[in-house]
């Protein structure tokens, strides 16, 4: 076992559950295997406590690094911002500088407010959409972080956020009388939202989702949901705390000419270091005057310093078209090696945030296969790729040099009906769950 292992074996009992993100738990990659930790990043690669170094073509950092780790330029903004004094009594100005920079690019909006992380500002949005409409009930598809406001939806039934994130997500300690105020839709479901209408619409605060993720909106259904959000009077917060700046330079709303009266930025814009930002329509955002929403650390300088240096870069250098044509690479390379494997692949995801799986009763297995055989030849790799600048063409090639290998191993166990033997630890996890002293 490596250092990695051994140091997560030993946070398990001081830390519940291990991690502070459900996404980095080793148990959903390679239980008791997967290196868990990292002494350094540079770019795509990762360095792991034994000072072995992985190519990571998985989440980077769950999204955050749109342009790869430790990106020269913002670790110098960092670095001018730590000199200066990230804290101090007065405000820092670049938070100025950097709401005139959002509203720029997203000329419907007005003001902006701040936080640091997606789950966080995503509360703000509720908060102000409650606090703007004198109303409690949200209608909402997609995650949108961990706050007593969103876990409420699991409150009614065990099932409502099942399909949102992963299954089973327990929402011990919200209080039960928030039971009933949030109400589920799918993704281009209109007529689910159509009927959350036409019985709540008059209680609505607001509705909730990304305006895009796994897939792409069907033709007219963002347009519907932004006339049923004006016609009962509800606010339409999109959240773009992962599918922003992705396709173009800013959030992917513009993408596709929906404008909601709110939207929310984290992680996707400010690579790695804590910022989050929501903007909105003055009418609506004014309404934080109206709320206690006020916290400390949503003053420091790094955030917006690097929000800033990271919106710039991406701006100046055209990153999404790098994301997309990165990912239509990946893509195009799966689906080749998996022809040739015989595997029968189902792509999904925005193109820059592609994913795949393959329809098996040992779906997990496989994955978990994959995982390892990548693992093996230097990858931090699963069922997602998240492109970032850091990844160039030759890296990719790299990379599905080695995926052409590894889909005839899993095409083989697949025949031969022994995926599980061939893993040198237990399924990777599909749920959350309680981790106990038996699990790997
Ligand atoms: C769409 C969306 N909203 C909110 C969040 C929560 O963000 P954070 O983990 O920074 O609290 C995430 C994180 O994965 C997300 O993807």
């Amino acid at each position: 076992m490596g250092k990695g292992q051994d140091l997560y074996t030993r946070a398990r009992t001081l830390i519940p559950g291990g991690t502070q993100l459900l996404s980095k738990r080793p148990e959903l990659y390679l239980p008791g295997l997967w290196p868990a930790y990292y002494s350094r990043a540079k770019g795509a690669d990762v360095w792991d406590l034994d000072g072995k170094r992985y190519t990571d073509v998985s989440s980077s950092g769950i999204s955050s690094c749109v342009l790869g780790f430790a990106d020269p330029e913002l670790e110098q903004a960092v670095i001018g911002a730590v000199q200066a004094g990230s804290m101090t009594t007065l405000n820092c100005p670049e938070e100025v500088e950097l709401a005139e920079l959002l509203i720029e690019l997203h000329p419907w909006a007005e003001m902006v407010r701040y936080a640091r992380c997606g789950g966080e500002i995503m509360a703000v949005a509720a908060r102000i959409a409650r606090a703007a409409t004198g109303r409690e009930k949200i209608a909402f598809c997609g995650y949108h972080g961990w706050h007593d406001w969103y876990l409420a939806a699991n409150l009614s039934s065990d099932t409502a956020l099942d399909g949102h994130l992963l299954p089973g997500l327990q929402p011990a300690g919200v209080p039960r009388g928030l039971a009933g105020t949030m109400l589920p839709f799918r993704y281009n479901h209109i007529e689910d939202l159509r009927t959350l209408v036409a019985e709540f619409g008059h209680e609505l605060a607001a509705i909730v989702m990304e305006p895009t993720r796994s897939e792409e909106p069907a033709a007219g259904f963002l347009e519907e949901v932004r006339a049923l959000a004006t016609q009962c009077g509800a606010v339409l917060v999109f959240d773009e705390v992962t599918v922003g700046w992705r396709l173009n330079c800013g959030g992917i709303h513009m993408v596709h000419g929906v404008h909601p009266d709110m939207a929310a930025f984290a992680k996707a814009m400010s690579n790695g270091y804590a910022m989050a930002a929501l903007i909105g329509t003055r009418a609506v955002m004014d309404a934080a005057q109206s709320s206690f929403i006020s916290s400390t650390y949503w003053t420091e300088k790094i955030g917006p310093v690097a929000a800033l240096a990271a919106i710039r870069k991406y701006r100046r250098e055209s990153v999404h078209v790098h994301q997309v044509a990165t990912g239509e690479q990946v893509r195009a390379g799966w689906q080749k090696a998996a022809a040739r494997a015989g595997l029968e692949l189902k792509l999904g995801g925005v193109v820059p945030l592609s994913t795949f799986s393959i329809d098996h009763p040992q779906a997990a297995a496989l994955t978990t296969l994959f995982t390892q055989e990548m693992l093996d030849r230097g990858y931090l790799a699963g069922f997602r790729f998240n492109s970032t600048f850091a990844h160039t063409p030759q890296i990719v090639e790299r990379y599905l040099r080695d995926v052409d290998e590894v889909f005839p191993v899993l095409a083989e166990a697949m025949r031969a009906g022994n995926v599980a033997d061939r893993l040198r630890g237990p399924v990777k996890h599909s749920d959350f769950r309680r981790l106990t002293g038996n699990d790997a």
